[in-house]
This record gives structure tokens, sequence and C-alpha cells, in this order.
């Protein structure tokens, strides 16, 4: 059936389940999300990806209206037509980060005439996601305690050396965007633009694709999420990921339309044959996908085994989806489950260690026709499974690096389409 709903069409959904999905004492908050779908125009499949078309935090909105006078009744007109902007500013633009375009644009807007700026930074810390050292600093305030990798603004600059700077100095640029906002550059600043320059200037809202965590065969009618909500503290104020933030925190359950849309995959998917064997790795948010094949193989009652490394910080806190996991390990659905918690010892545990533990095993899978999925962080753990995966082929399959990854990047990857990845 020809899906009717898109990005360009979404569909109005609602939210009828909004459940924390880490225990008590946890670092993290990762969200279980159940929507609403309609009669038809919105079919998924197990691998496909929800569009979820989020809003900015009416605080936020409000902020900007106080700080810069506007009327948030006046009529604008936005890549998405006239509305009042108020309504603008919530739905069309993203305006929790502030973007290059709009400082680069400050140049032609600040005097040289107009002198030295009150402005003064007081104190920070940033630190990134990625637990990269090279990005995390603090400064407590003091002038000699500048910290050495800060953007090179010193106290007391004009606002347009300020912004020169920045415009002249990639990595002070990037410094100076990641923990802004409209509202810091505008307080810092002045109200310099009209409101239709801000709406031309900030990016387009985008929406954000989620691996679906659920079988429609095994909840008709719903579509369900594994989300993990981005928080983080700025410049004294509370701040976070636009859409995750939106989730958790706007939309009331059963209350708030929420504009969806599928995203299907065509390489993300089960294998045809149900007798074939599937090993799939994908620690935090990465078990969305991973819930949703257990419980196609289930629905399917085929004789594939299907073996899932699962890794978090802690088995307390994390262990996600806990009651069916074991259901699953009980009723044979799950054949094996390996799991990797890295801060319930001394020493970091992940998925891929406990990978090459068991790389005998896996080897034998694999050369028995078994398909390889990952889920979850691109940037390290997707690359340090890979890394493993080579590392087994070597221990356990006697092949050379240079063979072993021919393997698995082009056999495996390419011409059996056996090695498939969903990684962001
Ligand atoms: C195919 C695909 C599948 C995905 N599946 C899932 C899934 O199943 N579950 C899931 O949770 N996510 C998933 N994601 C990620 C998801 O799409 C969003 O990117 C994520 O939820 C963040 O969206 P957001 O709007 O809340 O945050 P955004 O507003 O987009 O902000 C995120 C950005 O905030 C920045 N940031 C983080 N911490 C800080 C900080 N301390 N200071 C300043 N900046 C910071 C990061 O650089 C990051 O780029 C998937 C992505 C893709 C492409
Ligand atoms: N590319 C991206 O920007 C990206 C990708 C995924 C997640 N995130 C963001 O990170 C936050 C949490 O995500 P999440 O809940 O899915 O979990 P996650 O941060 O990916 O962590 C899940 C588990 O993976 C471990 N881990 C860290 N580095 C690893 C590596 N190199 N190899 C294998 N495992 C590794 C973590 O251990 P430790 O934490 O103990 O080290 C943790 O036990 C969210 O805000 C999410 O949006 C960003």
């Amino acid at each position: 059936m020809a899906t009717t709903f898109s990005a360009k069409n979404p569909y109005s959904s609602k939210i009828s389940e909004n459940r924390l999905l880490n225990g008590e004492g946890a670092t993290k908050e990762t969200r279980h999300l159940v929507f609403n779908l309609p009669d038809e125009g919105l079919e998924y499949k197990v691998g496909d990806a929800l569009g979820v078309i989020g809003e900015n935090p009416i605080q936020t909105v409000e902020a900007i209206l106080a700080c810069t006078g506007w009327d948030g009744q006046m009529q604008v007109t936005t890549h998405n037509g006239e509305k009042s902007l108020r309504q603008a500013l919530l739905t069309d633009v993203e305006i929790h980060r502030v973007n290059k375009k709009f400082i680069n644009s400050l140049l032609e807007r600040i005097p040289e005439e107009r002198g030295m700026m009150s402005a003064r930074i007081t104190s920070r810390s940033r630190s990134s996601v990625l637990g990269d050292e090279n990005n995390s600093w603090n400064w407590s305030g003091e002038s000699d305690d500048w910290p050495d990798n800060y953007p090179s603004i010193s106290q007391g600059s004009s606002p347009r050396a300020i912004v020169e700077n920045l415009t002249e100095d990639a990595e002070a640029m990037e410094n100076y965007i990641w923990s802004r906002d409209y509202i810091d550059v505008i307080e810092q600043f002045g109200a310099l633009h009209s409101p239709e320059e801000l709406l031309g200037l900030a990016d387009k809202l985008k929406p954000r694709l989620y691996s679906i965590a659920s079988s429609l065969d095994a909840h008709p009618g719903k579509v369900e999420l594994t989300v993990a909500i981005v928080r983080y503290e700025h410049h004294d104020r509370l701040r976070g990921g636009l859409c995750t933030v939106y989730m958790a925190d706007e939309v009331e359950v059963d209350k708030t339309p929420v504009r969806i849309f599928m995203s299907p995959t065509k390489s993300f998917v089960l294998p045809a044959d149900k007798s074939t064997d599937i090993i799939m790795v994908g620690p935090g948010t990465g078990i969305a996908p991973f819930r949703a094949f257990l419980e196609q193989r289930e629905f399917d009652s085929g004789d594939g085994r299907n073996w899932l490394f699962f890794g978090d910080q802690s088995e307390k806190t994390e262990y996600y989806y806990s009651e069916q996991i074991e259901s699953w390990l009980k009723n044979g659905t799950l054949h094996k489950y390996t799991t990797a918690w890295s801060r319930d010892q001394a020493e970091k545990i992940y998925v891929q260690h406990r990978m090459v533990e068991n790389g005998e095993e896996i080897w034998q899978w694999l050369s028995n026709g078994a398909y390889f999925y990952i889920c979850g962080d691109k940037t390290y753990m997707a690359k340090d499974v890979h890394k493993a995966l080579i590392q087994i082929a070597q221990d356990h399959g006697g092949l050379s690096l240079e063979d072993a990854t021919h393997y698995f990047e082009k056999i495996m990857m390419r011409e059996e389409k056996r090695y498939l990845r969903d990684v962001y």
C-alpha cells in the first residue's frame, strides 16, 4: 500500500506512553516512547526509522521575545509561509543553538565606533559528550586562570573585535557556538537583527530520525522508540537537544499532536530466510532496532538463532527491556545474550571486548552464513566493533589483516550484504 504520509506531509500522532528506562541513580535519561499510528498510510517494517518533527521549548521562544522586545503576534513570512512570530520561532527554525551564519552576519551590523563592550564572561566549563579530553575545560572566572584552549577573546575587547576573532578562527567559532543560543548572543551584542533577519539566518528546523524499536506485528497501530534525552547546562541555563527535550518535556501524553513520518530502509533488514542466524551488536540506544528484530523473529517463529550483544553504563540502571529480554532467553527466542556494563568495574568493558572473548563462536556463526548487525554510535563504537571483527577473523579464521579486511568490507558488506549497520 502506498504510504500517504511523508516528511512533507507528516502524520499528526500522539504519544501514548513515555516511560523512563533507567533505574534510580542513573546518570543518563533514556526513554521508551510509544506513538499512535493511523489505520493506514504509515506502515513500517523492522529496521526502518521514524522521523519526528520537534518544536522549540516555549520558554526559549518567550525569552527571545523578551530580550528583543519583539511582538510575538506580529505576522512574519518563513520558508513555511505566513504566521505569527511566536509560532515561527516555535516550529520553523532551530533556536536552541546559534549558528555560524548568524555570528558572521554580526560583522555587518556592529560598527567599529561602538566602542568597548561591558560584557564579561564569568566562568564556564565545557565537556564533550564524546569524552574527548581535548574538548573539555573549566574556567573559574579569574583572569589568571584563562584556559589554554579557550577561544582567544580577551576581556574588555570591543564587540567588533570579538566577532572578528570568531570569524577568523574556526576553532574559536566552534567553541563559541557550542554552548550558546540566540538569547546568549543577543544579550551579548544587542538585538541587532529584525525578526525576519533572524528567521532568515537561523537554520531551518529539521526532523530527527529514530531507529524503530518495535515490530508492527507485535504492536499493531503503534510505533515505539528508545530515545536518549540530550540535556546539558551552559552559562547557568539548562539546555538540551531540540527533539529529545521536546518529546520528553513538552509533549503531553495522549494530548499533544506530534508530527511523524516513516523513513524506510532498503538495507538494514532481517534475512529473508528465517532459518539464518543473526548477531546483533547494539549498546546504548543501539538496542532499539534489535528489540524490533527480536519481536519480529519471535512473531515469525523461524529456526534462525539470535545473539544479542548489549552494553551500557551499569546493569543496575541501564538494563533496558530486561523483562522482555529475560522472557526471550527463557522461551528460546534469544539464543545468546552477552553484556558489557562499562562502569560496573574499574576498567571499561565494551561490546567489542566481549566480542573478542567470544571470537571463536562468532567466527563459527559468521562462517555458517550468519548476518552481522551494528547499531548505535558511529564515531567510536562502530569503528571499534569493526576492528574487533577483523581481529576475530585473524585469530580464529587464520586470515591475514588484508584478507580479513577484504572479507568484511568487500565480501560480507558489499557482495553478500550480511554485514549491516545503522549508525549515527
Ligand atoms: C538513522 C538514525 C537513527 C537514530 N536512532 C536513534 C535512536 O534510536 N535513539 C536515539 O536516542 N537517537 C537516535 N538517533 C539520533 C537522533 O536522530 C538525534 O540526533 C538525537 O536524538 C539528538 O536530537 P536532538 O534534536 O534532541 O538534539 P540536537 O538539538 O540535534 O542536538 C544534538 C547535538 O547537541 C550537541 N550536544 C550534546 N551535548 C552537548 C553539550 N553538553 N553542550 C553543547 N552541545 C551538546 C551534540 O553535539 C549533538 O550534535 C538516530 C539518528 C539517525 C541518523
Ligand atoms: N554520533 C553521535 O553524535 C552520537 C551517537 C550515539 C549517541 N550519542 C549521544 O550520546 C548520548 C547517549 O547515547 P546512548 O545512550 O546511545 O549511549 P552511548 O553514549 O553510545 O553509550 C552506550 C555504551 O557504549 C559505551 N561506549 C563508549 N565508547 C565506546 C566505544 N568506543 N566502543 C563501544 N562502546 C562504547 C558507553 O560506555 P561509557 O559511557 O561508560 O564510556 C556505554 O556503556 C545521547 O545523548 C546520544 O544522543 C551521540
